[in-house]
């Protein structure tokens, strides 16, 4: 039996396939965006109260309503965009089900949607899925802006949505207020949407600053704001996310959502409430813990002589390996996964299939203790330093 034509269009998750890798090989797994760090135990505990206080059985579809209350308070508190519980939220299956729920509900086969690239790579699949057709726009080194001539350009009268990942992986980049204006007045003079990714909403360095798109003039109407729990509460296993959207596109979302999952876990959604009422220190301390990390993995990319990105959010970084002389990036991170001992992922799987930028990149993730990028470094500075 072959596979739909559509399934058979994208490959499985590079990212994931690094992981299964390691799992393989052992060693330290700088692939996949995960924390090996433990939750705020307070959280935990809310969701073992929900476990035992009867929350086992669906949820109301679109979220129950303590947390879609959380959500629109953050979203109006946090993210600067007024959000209603009734009208503005659903609670998803992780932001990624919030992205393809989004996707399905906006767009037609034929629809056109503009993703900068490199992205994270479900929104290809995402895309194809949803019967729409990518346009790419480079995010361009060494700062990963765009070009507006460029973006321009890819607008085209079947545009329909931009997707905007702040702060970006795989590159970290934070977008500046002035770069969102650019991208709205787009959407503006076209009519068309941004569905954005905020998952890292609270991971930034150096005093950067989140701005919302969806909070700028005009954009309230025309945008999907997509977040999550799994980043800001290093809870990726729980697989909690959700949409704020305009009334008409929400019940374009949860009328998918329904039929995609029925709903989020509705023990999970409790412990969230307790997340999201995490005083101000808790995301003060995550920025600290995070640029302790994030200093670390600089310098050990430096260390083991490659050049390195520096992340102005989120939890990657991007590294240079062109000193190296290696073939690609395939070949550098297979030989890094095999005999190093330190999964990370190819710079092209960021990249749509062709486009030449990511041949000579890798990408670490460092959502790690500190002891464990003390091991990724015992690995790779002694490999690499000599090559
Ligand atoms: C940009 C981006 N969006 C979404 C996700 C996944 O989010 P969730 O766990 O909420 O599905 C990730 C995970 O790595 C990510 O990097």
């Amino acid at each position: 039996m072959n596979i739909s034509h559509r399934a058979a269009s994208f490959q499985e998750s590079v990212i994931r396939e690094m992981t299964r890798l390691h799992v393989l090989y052992g060693g330290v797994n700088l692939a996949q965006g995960f924390p090996d760090f433990d939750p705020p135990p307070e959280i935990i505990e809310a969701a073992c109260r929900a476990l035992h206080e009867g929350c086992n059985q669906y949820s109301i579809t679109w979220g129950t309503p303590r947390l879609r209350e959380a959500v629109a308070r953050h979203a109006t508190e946090f993210l600067r965009i007024p959000a209603d519980p009734d009208t503005n939220v659903t609670i998803t299956c992780g932001a990624t089900e919030a992205m393809i729920a989004a996707l399905m509900a906006l767009l037609n086969p034929g629809d056109e949607v503009v993703i900068f690239a490199p992205f994270y790579e479900n929104y290809g699949p995402d895309a194809i899925l949803s019967s729409a057709l990518p346009r790419y726009v480079a995010l361009r080194e060494p700062d990963w802006r765009f070009d507006p001539e460029e973006l321009a350009a890819a607008f085209t009268p079947r545009t329909r949505a931009v997707i905007v990942n702040t702060p970006h992986n795989p590159t970290g980049h934070v977008f500046t207020r002035a770069e969102l204006e650019t991208i709205a007045e787009l959407c503006l003079r076209h009519d068309a949407f941004a569905v954005t990714d905020e998952i890292y909403e609270r991971i930034l360095y150096d005093d950067r600053e989140h701005v919302a798109i969806g909070s700028l003039d005009g954009m309230r109407e025309r945008t999907v704001t997509i977040s999550g729990a799994s980043k800001t509460f290093s809870v990726t296993g729980w697989r909690l996310g959700w949409a704020i959207a305009p009334p008409e596109a929400s019940i374009g979302i949860r009328r998918v959502h329904d039929f995609l999952t029925v709903g989020a876990p509705h023990p999970l959604q409790e412990a969230a409430v307790t997340a999201l009422n995490l005083p101000a220190t808790y995301y003060r301390q995550l920025v600290r813990d995070y640029t302790a990390r994030r200093n670390r993995m600089v310098q050990i990319i430096q260390a083991a002589g490659m050049r390195p990105f520096v992340p102005e959010g989120a939890y990657y970084a991007m590294a240079d390996i062109s000193p190296f002389g290696a073939r690609d990036d395939v070949e550098f991170t297979m030989y890094l996964v095999k005999e190093v001992g330190v999964a990370v992922v190819p710079g092209s799987s960021f990249y749509p299939a062709g486009w030449p930028q990511g041949k000579q990149r890798i990408r670490f993730a460092f959502p790690k203790r500190l002891e464990t990028l003390a091991a990724a470094e015992a690995r790779l500075v002694p490999a690499l330093s000599g090559r």
